[in-house]
């Protein structure tokens, strides 16, 4: 199991808030790292591998940086956004390229440019790019409307170093976030109540470098335990954590997974047939929407009807017209999709429109006749460090047609 992408990408971001040499194990190595290792680049902190095998990531962070994420790198990757908090914070100052859309749909960053305007900071937009400025940031209480990970992170980095006390009230709970604020608290920040829906933050002077393990990826496992439950057979995940994914295991199991909880590890075993139960996407702890397209995949071959009712994204079936392709019998209503299981799918050629559903197909593609050939893999490759390579060792017959698209 690697660390979670999302947590990474995050902490690496917030290295931007002290200068110095920051370690951080347990990175995956992943396409999406490499882009965030771009964008520090361009700012002017240096990252490099000193145990790729191990995934240990050093981050130089100078005195004086360049405070920008251009339009070629956010375009790449949404997640830059999060570079905007910890900028502000530290340089008083941020210049970052407005993301546009992309599969889920408009996907606005208003939370994020409200909550950070509560600590002072103004913006303005001009020819695409977000200027942002603070002389110094001042704590507030901030009342997120919903709680956004990306909003309650960039928050939690600005309000790290504003000066006085900061709330986030209804902020996201995700392992994600409380990794980040353990990061945070290893810098010297004061942050309490992470991991609930109040985080209280009193602003500091300075922060220093910080050596720091990433939580492991939920979402990296659930693809190992939907891959059991779509080709059946057992599996043992290191390093997963099943405090991290409560709700969806409760799920897994109704549909008749055997899931146990070892320490530092899961076993799971698959009967010959799931059966098919009804989900809701929902914030943490809720089951999280990134596992929604594992859950279709395995809904369509899982003995009767399930309804998935998707509560995060408005726009995030794109992924099912290639199930169907592959004989799914899926229909989709508003943000609901209506799953009547069959008894096998057959193979097909379809595309990977996002990182998740494309590992869902290629799960999928695991329990279907004859041959599964995903395109645009590339999406995979940005947030999986090794799936083709971890289910060859399960036994699957699944490779890279072309290695290097
Ligand atoms: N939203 C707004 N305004 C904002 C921010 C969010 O309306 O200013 C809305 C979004 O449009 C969405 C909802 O709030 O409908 C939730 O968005 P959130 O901010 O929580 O998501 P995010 O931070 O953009 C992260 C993950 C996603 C994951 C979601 C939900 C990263 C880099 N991305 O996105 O993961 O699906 O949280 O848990 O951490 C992925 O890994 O492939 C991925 C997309």
């Amino acid at each position: 199991m690697s660390g979670a992408k999302n947590s990474a990408l995050k902490l690496m971001a917030a290295t931007v808030l002290a200068q110095g040499r920051h370690i951080l194990r347990n990175v995956p190595r992943i396409a999406d790292v490499d882009t965030m290792a771009d964008l520090l680049a361009r700012m002017g902190a240096s990252t490099t591998w000193s145990d790729e095998a191990a995934g240990v990531l050093v981050v130089d962070v100078p005195e004086t940086m360049n405070a920008e994420a251009p339009y070629e790198l956010v375009e790449r990757m949404r997640a830059s956004i999060v570079v905007l908090g910890p900028l502000l914070a530290r340089f008083g100052e941020a210049r970052v390229a407005v993301p546009g859309g992309d599969d889920f749909g408009h996907r606005p960053i208003d939370m994020h440019l409200r909550a950070l305007e509560e600590l002072g900071a103004s913006f303005a937009l001009s020819h695409g790019v977000i200027e942002g400025r603070a002389e110094r940031l001042t704590g507030a209480r901030v009342l997120l409307e919903y709680p956004s990970v990306g909003a309650t992170e960039n928050l939690l980095m600005a309000a790290v170093l504003a000066k006085g006390r900061t709330v986030i009230d209804n902020a996201a709970r995700e392992p994600e976030i409380t990794d980040l604020a353990a990061f945070l608290t290893g810098m010297g920040a004061e942050v309490s109540g992470a991991g609930s829906s109040t985080i209280t933050i009193e602003g500091v002077e300075r922060l220093d470098p910080v050596d720091h393990s990433v939580v492991s990826d939920r979402i990296e496992a659930a693809t190992y335990l939907a891959a059991v439950g779509m080709a059946g057979g057992a599996i043992s995940i290191k390093g997963a954590r099943a405090d991290h994914m409560e709700m969806l295991l409760e799920k897994l199991r109704a549909m008749g997974l055997r899931v146990d909880d070892g320490s530092d590890q899961l076993w799971a075993s698959a009967p010959d047939r799931l059966a098919a139960v009804d989900v809701s996407t929902l914030p943490y702890p809720g089951v999280a929407t990134d596992y929604k397209p594992l859950v279709v995949a395995l809904l369509s071959v899982s003995d009767g009807v399930g309804i998935l009712t998707e509560n995060v994204f408005a726009g995030r079936f794109r992924y099912v017209p290639e199930l169907v392709r592959m004989g799914a019998d899926i229909r989709v209503e508003g943000h609901h999709a209506v799953v009547r299981g069959v008894e096998a799918l057959s193979g097909a050629p379809v595309r990977a429109p996002d990182i998740r559903a494309g590992a869902a197909l290629v799960v999928a593609g695991l329990a279907a006749d004859g041959e599964t050939l995903v395109s645009d893999a590339h999406h995979v490759a940005r947030g999986y460090q090794d799936l083709v390579g971890n289910l060859v060792r399960l036994g699957a017959d699944v490779a890279y047609e072309d290695a290097s698209s």
